[in-house]
């Protein structure tokens, strides 16, 4: 298959607040063993009162541009993807367009929960591919400590705020680059992973708000039965068709949920462990910045290396769920 798009540069950015599980127990009944045992998780990070998902993603999104070799005026659109924008409209990605200082080029937000960077990174391959942009910019960016119950043990404990992004342009050799995607979606199954106020269904009054309707509500046990199922499932789909084993693939970066998640998916693809990036024990579950933020980290690390076979994988709100398989 002819490759169409490659990775430029990749960024992050994550705030300077630490929240770990011993803070955590202080607010709600929980405990470090609870926590590290049932998600692996043993920190995460919190934005400042002043901050929001704009601010985290600017950073990120100006480190991926220097690694590109680019500015934002060399940019020809901006997707974001989030369930935390600064504001409902305008949209994170027009507001970052501004600030950036990129030209008048389009831009907008996507909204897939978890599965949002690859979404969007799918999207801006397929636009790519048909040569009329030659530099798109993907940020994934999460600030979903701003809407956790933080008197909800079963959730307050997983989530923390970060951002990455991710400059693609057009592959310079077809051969590294994205090889295929796969995104997939559940309506059906939505109320299991939800924010139910706040949008035209249940517009903001002082009765959603004393009853917590501005806050994520998840039934834990359904959406990990269907993380496992789903993420396997995105990772044969493309391994078949690309008449690949999982063996072949050098690294797995799976949405990073709950490590209980990741290792049960690798299980299932029969891969050893040293082939799964995990990085959830510092960050928690980040939603669309997870993959971004691993992919990031796992090039850092030099477990991502040129011409490295990769998988990326997620699954979230939707319900959606979707991978990408890169050559690097
Ligand atoms: O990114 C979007 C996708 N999100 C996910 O993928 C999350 C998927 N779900 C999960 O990761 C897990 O379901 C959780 C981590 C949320 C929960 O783990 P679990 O092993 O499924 O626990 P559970 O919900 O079955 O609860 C087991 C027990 C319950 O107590 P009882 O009823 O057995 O007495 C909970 O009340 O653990 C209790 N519990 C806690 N205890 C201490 C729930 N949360 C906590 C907590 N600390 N923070």
């Amino acid at each position: 298959m002819a490759v169409h798009s490659r990775v430029y540069g990749t960024g992050m950015y994550v705030p300077d607040e630490v929240i770990t599980n011993q803070d955590l127990a202080r607010i709600v009944d929980t405990s470090d063993e609870w926590i590290v045992t049932r998600t692996g998780m043993r920190e995460r990070r919190r934005a400042h009162g002043d901050q929001a998902a704009s601010d985290l993603a600017i950073p990120a999104a100006l480190a991926a541009l220097d690694e590109a070799g680019i500015t934002a005026r060399d940019l020809d659109m901006i997707i974001v993807a989030t369930v935390t924008p600064d504001t409902l409209f305008p949209s994170t990605a027009c507001l970052m367009q501004e600030r950036l200082g990129a030209r008048s080029i389009p831009a907008f937000d996507v909204s897939a929960g978890c599965t949002g960077a690859i979404y969007a990174i799918s999207l801006a391959h397929q636009l790519l591919s048909l040569g009329t942009y030659r530099h798109i910019l993907v940020v994934g960016v999460e600030m979903l400590t701003r809407i956790t119950n933080w008197s909800d043990r079963s959730t307050c404990v997983l989530f923390g705020d970060a951002a990455g992004a991710i400059v693609l342009g057009p592959s310079d050799d077809g051969v590294h680059g994205l090889l295929g995607f796969h995104l997939a979606s559940d309506g059906g199954r939505g109320h299991t992973l939800h924010m139910p106020a706040g949008g035209s269904r249940m517009p903001a009054t002082r009765d959603t708000v004393d009853r917590n309707l501005h806050t994520l509500h998840m039934r834990g046990n359904e959406i990990y039965k269907t993380a496992v199922t789903t993420m396997y499932d995105s990772c044969k789909i493309l391994l078949d068709h690309e008449k690949l084993s999982p063996q072949d693939v050098d690294v797995y970066v799976f949405h990073q949920a709950n490590l209980r998640i990741i290792e049960a998916v690798g299980k299932r693809l029969g891969v050893s462990s040293d082939k799964v990036f995990v990085n959830i024990h510092k960050y928690g579950n980040t939603s669309s910045a997870s993959t971004l933020l691993a992919i990031h980290e796992a090039r850092r690390e030099g477990a991502i290396k040129p011409g490295s076979l990769v998988l990326q994988v997620a699954f979230g709100a939707g319900l959606t769920w979707g991978g990408i398989l890169w050559r690097w």
